[in-house]
């Protein structure tokens, strides 16, 4: 491991059937005054409304509620928050649902007190926040983004075709997540697959770079292992509790700064991923799903030995008479055969992309330079026209 770095991660968790205890307990360390954050309703028809409610009047809250957080939060969206947390001098902000939550409420806790535009602040000039931040804590009702416990906090701008992450730092982290895992058993299927392959291409951007021999690398296949495991598991039996139990646990730990740790990171598969949700909103995971496949078939001879090893230590690929070449493109078939195993979009055909939009959405990748291959505006549509030949979803 050749890499040099601090690490300190100040989010607390609360883990478990009975983890919304750890709400009530930590309700007494902030002010009267709380942001109720939460998306289209689904806690409404599942129950989690009323448990946090029934926690907050007992401890004397004064609740503001901000309802209808979409998926993929915008700034339009954001600019209300702002006002409702500025206009009621709210002294914490709790988001109760997904990642489009708990991202949505990092940036009305940065952006509240912003006196600039915080899209341009944050977002696009990416600057450090010098203003006041409002704690948040989450209770999360989706697994995949790993928001729980790390800085990220993505937007979008409609009008603008940009979707962006930023990753704030340590202060910026909720101060607590509480995690039940049986929270998650009403996510709809397509929503489920898609936090999991969310999870994985997580892990995989953090595992395809560097050469050294990384106690990181072995962390992340640790936690691919038991995904895949889980993951098979749970599309058959949705409320089998250990299987999202465990999911729930590699989600966190899958982006919550531990494995990128010593190394450097890729982080394309989201880069494209991301442009295309900006012109397509589509769903976060199968954005990644998409382009994933042909993504890391393109890049495969640039990074041989560590997609040898994937196919090796994830998929016990057998080695005997193979070549390297041949190892590494039957642990990506693998790869393939599971993700069509579990339901995922092959194809950005089904996310609503067409011919037209490929140059834009290939201008709106940000295009890095961790991983193994950095890659031109060409060889980005040129992904984008393999997925376009994939197989497409059954109607
Ligand atoms: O809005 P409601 O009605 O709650 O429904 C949501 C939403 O429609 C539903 N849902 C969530 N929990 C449910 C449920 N439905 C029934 N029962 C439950 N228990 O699921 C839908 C999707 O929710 P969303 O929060 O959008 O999903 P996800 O957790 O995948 O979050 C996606 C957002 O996170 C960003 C993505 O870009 C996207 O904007 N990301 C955040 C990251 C981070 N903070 O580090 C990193 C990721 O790479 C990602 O980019
Ligand atoms: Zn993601």
């Amino acid at each position: 491991m050749l890499g040099e770095f601090s690490y300190y991660n100040p989010t607390r968790l609360y883990f478990g059937k009975e983890a919304m205890e750890g709400l009530r307990q930590e309700m007494k360390q902030y002010g009267s005054k709380v942001l109720f954050c939460y998306g289209g309703g689904s806690i409404k028809k599942n129950g989690i409304y009323d448990q946090v409610i029934a926690i907050l009047n007992d401890c004397g809250k004064t609740v503001i509620e901000d309802a209808g957080v979409m998926p993929n939060p915008t700034v339009q969206k954001l600019s209300e928050g702002c006002r409702l947390a500025r206009e009621n001098q709210v002294d914490f902000i709790l988001a109760v649902g997904g990642g489009s939550v708990c991202d949505y409420a990092k940036a009305v806790s940065v952006s509240a007190y912003c006196e600039e535009d915080p899209w341009e602040k944050y977002y696009l000039r990416m600057e450090d926040v010098n203003n006041t931040i409002l704690p948040v804590g989450c209770v999360l009702t989706m697994v995949g983004t790993g928001s729980e416990m790390n800085g990220g906090s993505v937007i979008t701008k409609e009008e603008q075709k940009r979707k962006i992450g930023r990753v704030f730092g340590e202060n910026v982290f909720p101060k607590f997540s509480i995690l039940n895992p049986e929270f998650t058993y009403t996510v709809p299927r397509y929503q489920m697959v898609a936090g999991f392959f969310d999870i994985m291409s997580h892990i995989l951007e953090q595992y395809f770079s560097g050469e050294d021999d990384n106690t990181s690398d072995y962390l992340a296949e640790g936690l691919l292992r038991s995904l895949i495991h889980s993951s098979r598991i749970a599309v058959k039996n949705p409320t089998d509790y250990e299987a999202r139990s465990n999911i729930m646990w590699v989600a966190t730990w899958a982006l919550n700064t531990l494995i990128e740790k010593g190394k450097s990171t890729d982080w394309m598969a989201h880069m494209i991923g991301q442009s295309i949700g900006a012109y397509t909103n589509a769903t976060h995971g199968m954005t990644l799903s998409a382009v994933s496949i042909p993504y890391y078939r393109y890049i495969c001879p640039f990074g041989l030995q560590k997609f040898k090893r994937y196919a090796i230590h994830v998929w016990d690929v057998e080695t005997t008479g193979k070549t390297d070449a041949q190892i590494a493109a039957e642990g990506l078939e693998c790869m393939e055969a599971w993700m069509k195993e579990i339901g995922l979009v092959m194809n950005v055909k089904d996310l609503g992309v067409t011919e037209d939009m490929l140059d834009g959405i290939a201008e709106g990748s940000f295009v890095m330079d961790g991983g193994y291959k950095t890659l031109s505006h060409e060889e980005i549509i040129q992904i984008l026209q393999e997925s376009g030949k994939q197989q497409c979803m059954p109607k």
